[in-house]
């Protein structure tokens, strides 16, 4: 059942050019409109939010991070983003015409479910995005957008992060829909690049991974390591780290490159492993300046840069590329190599990756 595949975290790694096919499936119609038939807010409710919550845990809650820029980018509705187990005992403010949006692998977490259920009593209106039909977030919900990722058995979540992001997209462009925020050209051009997407997963899995299983080797023997990133580079360096944290048990920190000089700086000595997230090319410049300050304290900086953005080997140390795409679908193809990341660093230093020590893949207790 692991497709020849040494673990389940690798081949889940390799179905993520399926999960998102399968997830996009039925949901494009003339490859120029989003249909959402799980989700019965109407074209006047769209219209008439004022906000969004996002609530969820771990791996979600990384994914939600990424939503909220996906969400306020396409629709200009304002989102804020909690930890479940923040969210349910803080007293959010939920006035009228708030949607909170729960996001959920197993769509039985404790904390989230709990989470739903204080904004449903507040009268929101709640939406789930999840990975299992019939789970109790689906069940619960108001409105459902299924993510299809297929079952998830690795602790370690993949394709079900991916697919969530994918879920956001399909949702952004849907809302935009009702919401008239994009203009039909604009619209065509990010539903081509979103179909896209599979193949270019493809594409980098069969290219050469054989450079970040040697980055792995490098970082294996450390204690300690940084990732930094600007933007939903620094959304989805907070999920590379918690993928290593959660199967190398080397620690790691996500930092916002631009907030490293209000304090952590200070733990960058000679040797440090610095992995600069550099996938926003508006951001692009600030984060090489962040790059610099870091390498002047000894880092070795290992950089993941778009195809194209060569100069970058002049700064960092190593370079690793991801393809072109639009900006806020980026995350859905940097993630691969830093899935992998993770993946390796873990085998290298012989853990069992997909049952690593003191978790659980459900969290159904508080
Ligand atoms: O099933 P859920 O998406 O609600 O699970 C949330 C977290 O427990 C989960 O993402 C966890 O952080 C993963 N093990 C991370 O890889």
């Amino acid at each position: 059942e692991k497709n020849g595949f040494d673990s389940f975290m690798l081949k889940e790694i390799h179905d993520q050019p399926r999960a998102y096919e399968d997830t996009m499936r039925g949901r494009i119609e003339a490859r120029s409109t989003i249909v959402l038939p799980g989700i019965e807010l109407s074209e006047v409710q769209i219209r008439g939010l004022k906000q969004i919550h996002m609530v969820a845990c771990g791996t979600a809650y990384h994914a939600a991070l990424v939503g909220k820029t996906v969400i306020e980018r396409l629709t200009r509705i304002p989102v804020e983003v909690d930890l479940a187990s923040e969210y349910r005992y803080r007293m959010p403010v939920i006035r009228k015409n708030t949607l909170v949006i729960a996001v959920s692998q197993s769509g039985e977490t404790a904390d989230t479910l709990a989470a739903m259920r204080e904004a449903k009593q507040w009268g929101a209106r709640v939406m789930a995005i999840t990975n299992v039909i019939g789970s109790s977030v689906a069940r619960e919900a108001d409105d459902c957008l299924f993510t299809l990722a297929g079952p998830e058995i690795a602790v370690a979540s993949t394709k079900a992060y991916s697919s969530q992001l994918i879920a956001f997209y399909l949702l952004g462009i849907f809302m935009a829909q009702s919401l008239e925020t994009l203009d039909q050209a604009t619209q065509i051009e990010l539903i081509t690049m979103l179909e896209r997407l599979p193949a270019q997963v493809e594409d980098m899995l069969k290219g050469n991974m054989e450079a970040v299983r040697q980055i792995a080797e490098q970082i294996a023997g450390h204690n300690h390591l940084f990732f930094i990133g600007r933007g939903l580079d620094y959304s989805l360096a907070m999920e590379a780290s918690l993928k290593l944290k959660e199967i190398s048990y080397l620690h790691s920190e996500a930092y916002a490159a631009g907030e490293l000089k209000h304090g952590s700086l200070a733990l960058v000595e000679d040797g440090t492993p610095v992995i600069a997230l550099a996938t926003q090319e508006l951001l692009l410049e600030k984060t090489v300046s962040n790059i610099k300050e870091v390498k002047a304290r000894g880092a070795y900086v290992i950089a993941f840069a778009l195809e194209g953005n060569t100069e970058l080997e002049k700064t960092a140390d190593q370079v690793i590329y991801v393809p072109r795409t639009f900006s806020l679908f980026t995350p859905a193809l940097a993630v691969v190599p830093l899935q992998l990341l993770a993946y390796y660093t873990a085998s290298i230093r012989g853990n069992d990756v997909d049952k690593p020590r003191n978790l659980a893949k459900s969290v159904t207790v508080e």
